[in-house]
């Protein structure tokens, strides 16, 4: 039963074209549905461009309130009957409650090699950290931030003199590259780790 994708963007969507593009021929899953949380965001234009329903839920509308926001994003979704969501530059914190309904069900990726640098500026600390290289990984959504079982990670090094941006711009590629492979294992009920290089 080819499984239905609901992806989650605030902004430029760039993995989400990658997963888009990906959903194809014998590939196990298709999407269904890309909701922003952001109004006119570039990649509401890319999904639509691809033919992909879109919806906006604004946060902003709320004025704080992160339960009614939930709700209607909730609502959102449910109207396509996603089998699996899959947040790609979604940029807000959700409640337990929301997660724990998508239990098992909801994917995030995160740019930095996980358990490090959970959270914000990921590529920043790595080189303020002296690391000698840095990544992005795909990982199950759990009520705790950027926590949930690891299902794929990619790897680059930092090179003397890289900045956020420049090693942000040899990292966004792989994300496009390991989140497709993870989503087509993951829609087939695969959950071995997917490693880049491999
Ligand atoms: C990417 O760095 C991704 O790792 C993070 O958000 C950034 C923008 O993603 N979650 P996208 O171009 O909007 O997919």
């Amino acid at each position: 039963m080819t499984k239905r994708v609901a992806i989650l963007i605030s902004g430029g969507g760039s993995n989400m074209v990658a997963l888009a593009r990906s959903m194809t021929r014998d590939h196990p899953a298709r999407p269904c549905l890309v909701v922003s949380n952001v109004p006119d965001v570039a990649g509401l234009e890319r999904a639509e461009a691809l033919g992909i329903p879109t919806d906006c839920v604004d946060h902003r509308q709320f004025n704080g309130d992160r339960v009614a926001f939930e709700a209607a994003l909730q609502s959102a979704l449910v109207e396509h009957t996603p089998d699996i969501l899959c947040l790609a530059g979604f940029m807000r914190i959700l409640t337990a409650e929301f997660v724990t309904q998508w239990d098992g069900r909801m994917l995030n990726i995160h740019p930095s090699l996980l358990p490090k640098y959970k959270g914000l500026n990921t590529h920043a600390r790595a080189i303020e950290a002296g690391d000698t290289e840095a990544g992005c990984t795909v990982h199950e959504v759990t009520p705790e931030l950027d926590d949930g079982p690891i299902l794929g990670q990619a790897r680059v090094p930092i090179l003397p003199g890289d900045t956020p941006d420049t090693l942000a711009g040899r990292i966004l590629p792989l994300e496009h590259q390991l989140y497709p492979a993870v989503l087509r294992r993951y829609a087939a009920g695969d959950r071995t780790p997917v490693h880049l290089p491999s």
